[in-house]
């Protein structure tokens, strides 16, 4: 039982990896799987709003009547978010975007040559998060950072940088690829931890956070 405290909102939300190739056949990716920010989406879903779920490449299914679009790399991502921010009313940035995409990019397959190693070329990914941040009347934002180290520092500051009311983090050895994860809001007022959850009822209780947030 969820109660419609997002009803009448629209939620935007990006979840997965970005996947940037190298040439046809070949690319790099981010580790994600993804299952944190489909969970957000049905936990949204769930709560009343619309949902546009623009996801990386996964291997999951799409959540129950979520408009979800498809996009393999992270500038386009870029492009679908902003053809999206206007309409929405929160945006929770979940997707693990890659930070560069490759510059030499070659539009056929590079042959392998024996013993010889490869050179990559990279150019930095647009920051979607600070951008749709950054626009006016833009939707309330979320962001969500998994660290390794030195949590509380580098997740609050992370807030700050990019200018968001919520940022949420956690320990990215605990939740990658996990059913389970523990959540930390960072916020203007401060920290505090979240039980350690299944993804769907720690989004339950993030998606209420939210709400409560917004009617504030
Ligand atoms: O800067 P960093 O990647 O650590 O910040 C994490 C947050 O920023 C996540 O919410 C992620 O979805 C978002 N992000 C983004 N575009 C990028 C890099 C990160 O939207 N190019």
């Amino acid at each position: 039982f969820q109660e419609k405290l997002l009803r009448g909102k629209c939620v935007l939300i990006t979840a997965g990896p970005t996947a940037e190739p190298i040439d046809p056949v070949r690319m790099i990716t981010n580790r994600s799987s993804g299952k944190m920010g489909y969970a957000i989406a049905r936990a949204a879903r769930e709560a009343g709003a619309r949902v546009i779920l623009v996801s990386g490449p996964t291997a999951l299914e799409s959540p129950y009547d979520v408009q979800r679009i498809s996009v393999t790399t992270a500038r386009q991502m870029h492009e679908q978010v902003m053809q999206h921010a206007h309409d929405a009313d929160i945006f929770i940035s979940v997707a693990a975007v890659a930070d560069w995409h490759v510059s030499n990019f070659q539009e056929n397959k590079i042959k392998k040559t024996d013993n010889t190693g490869m050179d990559l070329e990279f150019a930095p990914n647009p920051d979607i998060l600070a951008l749709v941040a950054a626009l006016e009347n833009g939707p309330w934002c979320v962001g969500f950072a998994a660290e390794t180290e030195n949590l509380l520092e580098y997740a609050e500051s992370k807030r700050q940088r990019k200018n968001i009311p919520l940022l949420v983090g956690n320990l990215a050895q605990d939740v990658m690829d996990a059913d389970s994860t523990t959540m930390v809001l960072f916020e203007e007022s401060g920290h505090q931890q979240l039980p350690t959850l299944p993804k769907l009822a720690a989004s339950r209780q993030l998606v209420k956070h939210i709400a409560l947030k917004l009617s504030a």
